[in-house]
């Protein structure tokens, strides 16, 4: 069974893929994670991000970039969806992701096109979403121990400027595939939303 998880920044799709990957007993990819590797590679060697060959030489990336720390940062992820909107660096990862997602057994992968480029043939397609206010405010809420000094109104700023991209971009932007339930997780806890996530994908599991 393939699952895709689509969602903007913050939504909480990661920790429904994450809890669904568990749920299900089948691997799980955070294919965000790629575009944050080839955007701190892009940092690190000094290279621009908005020139689409600098970010595609920074697509071979170093596999041991994907357990450092730093690549969640909100900065590197501010420059993985500026290197994203480039149709090359797009195409350099998605052979990578396609295997990915082709296991024996399934998979779960979340990220902005998985439902509808990656794995348009999925099993199951989940597309999370909550309001930019509410996702500022959880991202706040964890940045805001690490910095002090980072105000709510510049949280919000970056994820409005991250939607825009991300949405904006001609390749692959982020939307809901058509046959993808949303999943508002605004109001929900994070157990709640978890809980719903297992029920759509066992609805469209029947549903075939
Ligand atoms: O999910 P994330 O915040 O880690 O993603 C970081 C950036 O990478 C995001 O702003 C856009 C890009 N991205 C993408 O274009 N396609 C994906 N499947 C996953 C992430």
């Amino acid at each position: 069974m393939i699952i895709a998880v689509d969602g903007p920044a913050a939504s909480g799709k990661g920790t429904i893929a994450r809890a669904l990957a568990k749920h299900y007993g089948l691997p799980h990819l955070d294919t965000g994670l790629l575009y944050r590797a080839v955007a701190l590679t892009v940092m690190r060697l000094g290279l621009d991000p908005a020139v689409e060959a600098d970010a595609v030489a920074a697509c071979d990336f170093d596999d041991r970039l994907l357990a450092e720390a730093e690549l969640r940062s909100d900065p590197v992820g501010q420059v993985a969806s500026i290197v994203s909107a480039h149709p090359l660096v797009r195409a350099s990862l998605l052979q990578r992701q396609r295997r990915f997602a082709g296991q024996p057994g399934g998979a779960v992968l979340d990220g902005r096109d998985i439902g509808t480029v990656i794995a348009p043939q999925a099993d199951a397609k989940l597309f999370v979403k909550a309001s930019a206010q509410v996702r500022a405010r959880r991202r706040y809420a964890e940045l805001h121990a690490a910095d002090p000094s980072l105000g709510f109104d510049k949280v919000l700023a970056d994820i409005r400027a991250r939607d825009a991209r991300d949405s904006g971009r001609a390749t692959a932007p982020l939307a809901q595939a058509p046959d993808a339930a949303p999943l508002d997780t605004s109001a929900l806890s994070i157990e709640a939303a978890i809980a719903r996530a297992i029920e759509i994908v066992e609805a469209q599991r029947r549903r075939g």
